[in-house]
């Protein structure tokens, strides 16, 4: 049994940013995450350098909008990390063009907007999740619906 056989089916939900019709995407990222070790092969395309960062924003982004719910004190130092959004290698690198690079400085700068702030952090936590949703409205509509499940409620 070839594993390469098997992973297509769980990572579905996000590969190639077509539209999920998954009931339950945070499932897809879990199981897709504990899978993704050694694995660079989906549906016969290597998972791309800008297809990993974004499932790490993904991932620590989920782990801090639990903690805001539950009143916690996080630390984040995560923005040098996360611009390299600007240059990773995508799957489909024609979508990498001038609208894509402004789409990304407006997220860098609400994300940097956000770790920055001390008062009102559910707020520019939130405007952070819609700068990753300009862009994903534009440039790869599939994980929409996962991404909203990790804003805060609105206050
Ligand atoms: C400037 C545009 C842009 C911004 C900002 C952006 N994304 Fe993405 N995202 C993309 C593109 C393009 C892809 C497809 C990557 C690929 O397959 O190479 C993607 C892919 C993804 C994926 C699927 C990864 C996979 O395993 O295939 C997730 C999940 C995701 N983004 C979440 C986020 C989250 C969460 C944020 C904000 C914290 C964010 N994105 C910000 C453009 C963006």
């Amino acid at each position: 049994m070839h594993l390469n056989k098997i992973i297509p089916f769980l990572l579905l939900a996000f590969v190639g940013c077509q539209d999920s019709t998954d009931p339950n995407p945070d499932a897809s990222v879990i199981e897709a995450s504990k899978q993704s070790e050694g694995i660079t092969v989906v549906n016969g395309v290597e998972r791309s350098e800008l297809a990993l960062t974004m499932r790490l924003m993904y991932d620590q982004m989920k782990l801090v909008s639990d903690s805001l719910k539950d009143g916690k004190t996080i630390h984040t130092n995560y923005l040098n990390r996360y611009k390299s959004i600007h240059t990773d290698i995508a799957t489909e690198p024609e979508k990498i063009d001038e609208v894509y690079q402004g789409l990304a400085e407006n997220f860098i700068a609400k994300y940097d907007d956000f770790e920055k702030s001390t008062s009102d952090r559910d707020l520019a936590f939130n405007n952070m999740l819609d700068a990753c949703l300009a862009c994903h409205a534009s440039k790869c509509p599939g994980p929409i619906k996962a991404i909203k499940k990790i804003k805060l409620r609105e206050i």
